[in-house]
């Protein structure tokens, strides 16, 4: 199955369905940005420290890897960074360049797969910010390596990923009637987790497929990519959209890690 195609879909069906991952900032945030006050968040409560950003935000060149959906990218362009927003679904990017474009801001986008950035040249950013999103990917490895390969020396990998320890759940039952039974043993994959008949819950709602990875693929992948682990904290997620989130009540949901590149 090309999941990257399936995810695509789904992602661009997510933005028409207004996916609250999918909705850009407002003009009243992006004039906010402009005086200095702004914030971003890329889990779904916490902001990430102002420390896990370049000193001088104006003039750095940023990644959002897998950014799209006009949410972190105006900011930071309002800010005075050059960004560029990678996305694999032309919607989102979609969003990034009307937000663009009703701010008057430059934000360069590129479509493509977040494993395979072959668009984007070696040691041409500072910043790679990664909002949330490997849990589409198949493989995280070769993502933590094209994002050392794109940052320069010095440079930082800020990422949030899902504690994989939530797929043993079963969705649906949790989904349901907020029943939290073990079921699945990790890791955990949509397609090869759940049946066909319980997948189809999820493609009729265009839902992308997910995958939990191992603490050693999304931990020990950044440090063997070459990175050293500077930065960790976890965030959680109590409503989506309107639903509650059972498991939420009793862990921690995500993880954010800043990494740097020294050489
Ligand atoms: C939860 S959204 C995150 C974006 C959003 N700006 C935010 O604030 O959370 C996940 C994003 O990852 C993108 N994505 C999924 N798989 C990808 C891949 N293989 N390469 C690049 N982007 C991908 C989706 O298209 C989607 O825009």
């Amino acid at each position: 199955m090309d999941v990257l195609k399936y995810n695509r879909e789904a992602w661009d069906a997510q933005v028409e369905q207004g996916n609250m991952w999918t909705m850009p900032v407002t003009p009243d945030e992006v004039a906010a940005a402009r005086q200095g006050d702004w914030e971003i968040i890329v889990t779904p409560d916490k902001p990430v420290p102002r420390d896990w950003f370049p000193e001088k935000i104006d003039g750095s060149d940023i990644l959002g890897m897998a950014s799209g959906g006009g949410q972190q990218g105006p900011i930071l362009a309002a800010l005075g960074a050059n960004v560029t927003i990678f996305d694999n679904s032309p919607n989102q990017l979609g969003q990034d360049q009307m937000v663009a474009e009703r701010e008057g801001l430059t934000i360069h986008t590129v479509q493509g797969d977040m494993a395979d950035m072959h668009q984007l040249e070696d040691a041409s950013f500072d910043l790679v910010i990664n909002p949330v999103s490997t849990l589409f990917v198949p493989d995280v490895r070769p993502v933590w390596k094209e994002a050392f390969r794109v940052l320069r020396p010095g440079g930082a990998l800020v990422t949030g990923f899902c504690n994989p320890a939530i797929y043993i759940f079963d969705i649906a039952a949790s989904d349901d009637r907020g029943e939290l039974l073990v079921k699945h043993k990790l890791p955990y994959s949509d397609l090869h987790s759940l049946t066909n008949e319980e997948r189809k819950r999820f493609s009729d709602r265009n839902e992308p497929l997910e995958y939990s990875h191992t603490l050693d693929d999304l931990i020990g992948g950044q440090l063997d990519a070459g990175f050293l682990l500077a930065g960790f904290y976890e965030d959680n997620w109590h409503e989506d959209g309107k639903k509650e989130v059972p498991l939420a009540n009793y862990m921690n949901l995500f993880v954010m890690t800043r990494a740097i590149k020294l050489k």
